[in-house]
């Protein structure tokens, strides 16, 4: 028989099996202070069991200890009498759950169950996470993702120990956030009357309207849903580029006149960094917040084209007014100005490396470093707090093979086992650099994603890798083996992974719209990347 504490994904840090079975009935109790046992009932709920405080059957005792100094640490015992689970706090509780779940049959990862008798095998698991920061990013602007599918991800995040999903809310092709002082925000920017079907821009759109967004209930109760599973939102407003939607909406805060994009790709849609615009996204930015009291905002900051502040003279000759001769000085000055405005409200700012590179940080800024690494290892010998985020390995809208029937993706190929080889705290880094190291997340861009049967293909199992990833801090080991044991458990959950030998038949391309088309090829990526992250702020016209 399978030794489940071998199995567990991510990986923890000590998990052995000892002799003896334990099983869970209705007669199981749960004991221990309300703080640790209320969030406990409610994780196992899936299980169908009574789990009464008190009973003659096996015990399941919860608490917290205070010898236990990560934050986010646990530890637990399985014995024929029953389990014992303790942390520093609830999020280690919420672990140790996880993994009890993961030690049990994987009907454990349906939503309920009839059944009444739950074994599994004795033993323990000490484990605490190697990283704070581990997370994946949600693009639900290019397609956008129901709040139902957004809740069904949270869960999935928690089922591998990931804590921060960031939310990618507003692009050229969708603004996603309602806003009661700006309605038309949504009115005309949450839609577009067509998209772009394959690789090219060239003007092959399939004319069918796609949109839809989130009210500020909808983000207070993903908020709500999040916290009780112990992730946090990182919402992101991408500024001042990617903002077409936005000045579809009100072209008073751009220049020009702009649409909703139908098409993929980097646009010169950027708002200005005038004073009206600044307190208009500072209103923005607050009812989002009220609805939303998370500690991180994402402002973007990535792939903006200055060419018409350039030419613009109110906005040169308010930047001049602030000292500043070129555009670039005025990227970093903008995202400066909201990353205050935020400050002022207890949120820190997060931004992409090119607010980095464009001095557009506050001392506690944190980077998600896209291009490369050698970028986010110079926001890191800076002093600044770095997400590792490189277009390789971690944006998982790349294809996982470059097999014939992968279906339609910007490029690749991105394998499982390149997410799996990922060293996210390089041993080559000096150490200043590798504590500021916060974590790792993937990317998910949803071009090529229109909708949440083609995320899972994408998505899993190489997230689960990256979760591996982040948890341990270091390449993930054995992970095929694991992953054997895993998939059964995303099945019961109901995610429609990739197996490891390829697509489903219907996963795959097909010979339509979805057929897969060579794109960027990953070796020129790396290319790229690392060349454009190492070259000052060139990079700002890309
Ligand atoms: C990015 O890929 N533009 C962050």
């Amino acid at each position: 028989m399978t030794d489940r504490y071998e199995t567990l994904v991510p990986r923890a840090r000590e998990a052995r099996r000892l002799p003896g079975t334990l099983t869970l009935t209705a007669d199981t109790r749960l004991t221990g202070p309300d703080e640790a046992t209320e969030p406990v009932r409610r994780l196992l709920a899936p299980l169908g069991l009574p789990l009464r405080p008190t009973g003659d059957g096996t015990e399941i005792a919860v608490g917290f200890d205070a010898t236990i100094t990560d934050p986010e640490g646990y530890r637990l015992h399985v014995g024929t009498a029953g389990v014992t689970l303790t942390a520093a706090g609830v999020d280690g509780l919420r672990h140790g759950v996880r993994t009890l779940r993961q030690l049990l049959p994987d009907a454990a990862w349906r939503a309920a169950s009839a059944g009444t008798g739950w074994t599994l095998d004795c033993g323990e698991v000490a484990d605490a996470p190697a990283l704070p920061w581990r997370g994946g990013m949600l693009d639900v602007s290019r397609h956008f993702l129901p709040k139902r599918e957004v809740l069904r991800y949270l869960d999935l995040f928690a089922m591998h120990g990931l804590n921060r999903l960031h939310l990618h809310l507003s692009d050229d092709q969708g603004w996603r956030v309602q806003s009661a002082r700006y309605p038309k925000l949504t009115e005309l920017g949450a839609h577009r009357p067509g998209s772009q079907v394959g690789r090219t821009r060239d003007g092959s759109h399939d004319h069918v309207p796609h949109g839809g967004y989130y009210t500020l209930d909808d983000l207070a109760e993903i908020n709500a849903y999040a916290t009780g599973l112990g992730v946090t939102v990182v919402p992101e407003l991408d500024l001042p580029g990617h903002a077409s939607a936005l000045l579809a909406a009100y072209p008073e805060y751009g220049i020009g006149t702009h649409r909703v994009l139908t098409g993929w790709g980097i646009s010169a849609g950027v708002v200005t960094p005038l004073p009206r615009t600044l307190a208009f996204l500072g209103e923005v930015l607050d009812e989002l917040t009220e609805a939303l009291p998370v500690p991180y905002v994402h402002l973007g900051g990535d792939e903006c084209v200055l060419r018409d502040w350039a030419a613009d003279a109110e906005v040169m000759g308010y930047l001049a007014e602030q000292g500043i001769t070129e555009p670039v000085g005025g990227h970093g000055y903008f995202l400066r100005r909201l990353g205050e405005h935020l400050a002022a409200g207890g949120r820190r700012m997060v931004v992409w490396d090119e607010g980095f590179v464009t001095g557009g940080m506050l001392p506690d800024s944190i980077v998600t470093a896209w291009r490369g690494s050698s970028v986010g290892r110079r926001a890191a010998a800076a002093g600044y707090d770095v997400v590792r985020s490189p277009v390789y390995p971690t944006y998982l809208d790349y294809d996982q093979s470059d097999g014939p029937d992968e279906p339609l993706a910007i490029g690749g190929p991105l394998t499982l086992d390149d997410v799996a080889a990922f060293d996210p705290v390089p041993a080559d880094w000096a150490a200043a650099e590798r504590e500021h190291v916060l974590g790792v997340q993937f990317q998910a861009w949803s071009e090529y994603i229109p909708d949440a049967r083609h995320l899972d293909y994408l998505v899993f199992p190489r997230a689960c890798a990256l979760a591996d990833v982040a948890w341990t801090g270091a390449p993930a080991t054995r992970l095929t083996e694991r992953l054997a044991a895993h998939l059964p458990r995303l099945d019961a959950a109901g995610v429609e992974y990739r197996p490891l030998t390829g697509p489903r038949p219907w996963q795959a391309g097909g010979d339509g719209p979805r057929r897969r088309v060579p794109g960027a090829e990953m070796a020129k990526v790396r290319e790229h990347l690392e060349q454009v992250s190492t070259s000052g702020d060139a990079e700002q016209s890309a």
